[in-house]
């Protein structure tokens, strides 16, 4: 397909899918912004839309201003931007048990309704995060779960939760970090309080209670620390590939993993590793969401347009390589502005600078302007689903041999049949 012709489709498409966009901002109150213009159609959400890749970011649903009118300056970019940049939204933590759960027979709904309700005024789509995770839990949980009632505790969680939104979610992140190798387990799994309190079998009863509550959301398994091919990447990789192909052979209902993908802007890169899984969840007939990328700069000297330059070519060359893949099917950053970063507010070892200044891992900086990752990201939407034959270019070639054999579940699809005791082949299940 010729470029140009290319080009005029794919504009074409882009003003289409702005104009899916209500009249979000000239008609309703917002200033415009200043500096270039990266709204509309040339919003990382229309361009996502007309490549096919659903774009988002999570938010934190009181800084949005949706009742009109007495909004902080803050608030107006942070609505304006959130409404103009992001077809998908997900809640950094206004879906978690802490935020939903101030007691053990009560909920909050509050910032998650106002969550659902800004994005059907915006047309969004969202994603849940998260049914059951090891973090966040209520300060009440550790005196009221036990061995007898944690079970039901986890169901009528996801009963509630999931049931209050059924029909309006695109996909549920239902267990959340569940592999953690360095507890030496052979399954691989974190020894969590669920896994101590139910045991290994929490990850099916919430897949199964998540798809009876929401039979429409697509089921996730989403995890950190896989994108690598470091040593302990590959093995907790490997041990996620084991996990998802045990739930498949079991019949367990999961349509999609999320890689959780908060890189680094120093240190090694992703690479073939990486684009082994999601090729073999794809035989699995599993969706792939990048569910929370930004780039830490925590170990890179050097002042703000270094920085930028950095966190841009880790965008670039990462969905350059991901968004190439046809399975991947959405791309979230874990925020949309620096202004509000879990790695600007958390102040650890790991996210402080060397300079002691704040970190720049998202597309819009403090002041709400474009960095060069939202340029960087624009274009590597633009150029990764264009359709060509064989995968882009810097797509690291297939390896030869499946480096997940070692990982096989029997019965579970594009897993290569086990030998047999006696070491005849088994035939193909
Ligand atoms: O809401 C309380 C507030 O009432 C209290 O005054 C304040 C002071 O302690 O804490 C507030 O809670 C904080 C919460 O964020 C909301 O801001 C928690 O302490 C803080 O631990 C929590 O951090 C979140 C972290 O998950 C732990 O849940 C980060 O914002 C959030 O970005 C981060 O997100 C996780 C994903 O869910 C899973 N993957 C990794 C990612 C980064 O850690």
């Amino acid at each position: 397909m010729s470029r140009l012709l290319w080009t005029r489709r794919r504009f074409s498409r882009m003003a289409a899918a702005a104009a899916l966009c209500p009249p979000l901002l000239a008609e309703r109150r917002f200033a415009p912004a200043s500096g270039p213009d990266v709204n509309g159609p040339n919003s990382l959400r229309a361009h996502g839309a007309a490549a096919g890749v659903l774009t988002g970011c999570a938010v934190v649903p009181e800084l949005l201003d949706f009742d009109q009118g007495n909004a902080s300056p803050d608030a107006e970019a942070y609505t304006r931007t959130v409404a103009e940049q992001a077809g998908i939204l997900v809640a950094e933590n206004a879906m978690k048990w802490s935020s939903l759960r101030p007691t053990a027979s009560t909920y909050n709904f509050t910032p998650a309704d106002k969550l659902f309700a800004f994005a059907a005024a915006y047309q969004q789509q969202v994603r849940g995060h998260n049914l059951c995770w090891h973090e966040q839990l209520p300060a009440w949980f550790s005196s009221v779960a036990t061995k007898d009632n944690a079970a039901s505790l986890l169901t009528q969680h996801i009963q509630t939760v999931a049931g209050r939104y059924a029909g309006r979610v695109h996909s549920w992140d239902v267990v959340n970090e569940a592999v953690y190798l360095q507890d030496s387990r052979p399954d691989g799994l974190r020894n969590s309080p669920w896994l101590q309190l139910i045991g290994p079998s929490y990850i099916e009863l919430a897949f199964t209670a998540a798809a009876k509550a929401d039979p429409h959301a697509k089921l996730t398994y989403n995890d950190y620390d896989i994108e690598l091919d470091t040593p302990e990447q590959t093995a907790k990789r490997g041990q996620v590939l084991l996990l998802v192909r045990r739930l498949v052979a079991r019949g367990i209902p999961i349509q999609a993993i999320g890689i959780q993908s908060h890189l680094q802007a120093t240190g090694p890169k992703p690479g073939s590793g990486l684009l082994s899984l999601i090729r073999e969840v794809a035989k699995l007939g599993l969706e792939v969401y990048i569910t929370e990328m930004d780039v830490n700069t925590h170990q890179l000297e050097g002042g703000s347009d270094v920085q930028d330059a950095a966190v841009a070519e880790v965008y670039k060359s990462y969905l350059g390589m991901v968004l190439a893949e046809p399975n991947v099917k959405a791309f979230l950053t874990w925020g949309i502005t620096d202004a509000h970063t879990w790695l600007n507010q958390i102040r650890q070892p790991w996210t402080i600078r060397p300079d002691g200044s704040r970190q720049r891992p998202l597309p819009f900086d403090d002041e709400y302007r474009p960095t060069p990752a939202f340029f960087a990201i624009r274009s590597a939407i633009d150029t990764a689903r264009r359709p060509v034959s064989q995968p882009s270019s810097n797509a690291p070639q297939q390896p030869v041999s499946d480096p997940y054999a070692p990982f096989a579940v029997p019965g579970s699809p594009g897993t290569a049949p086990q030998p047999r005791p006696d070491g005849t082949p088994k035939p193909d299940a």
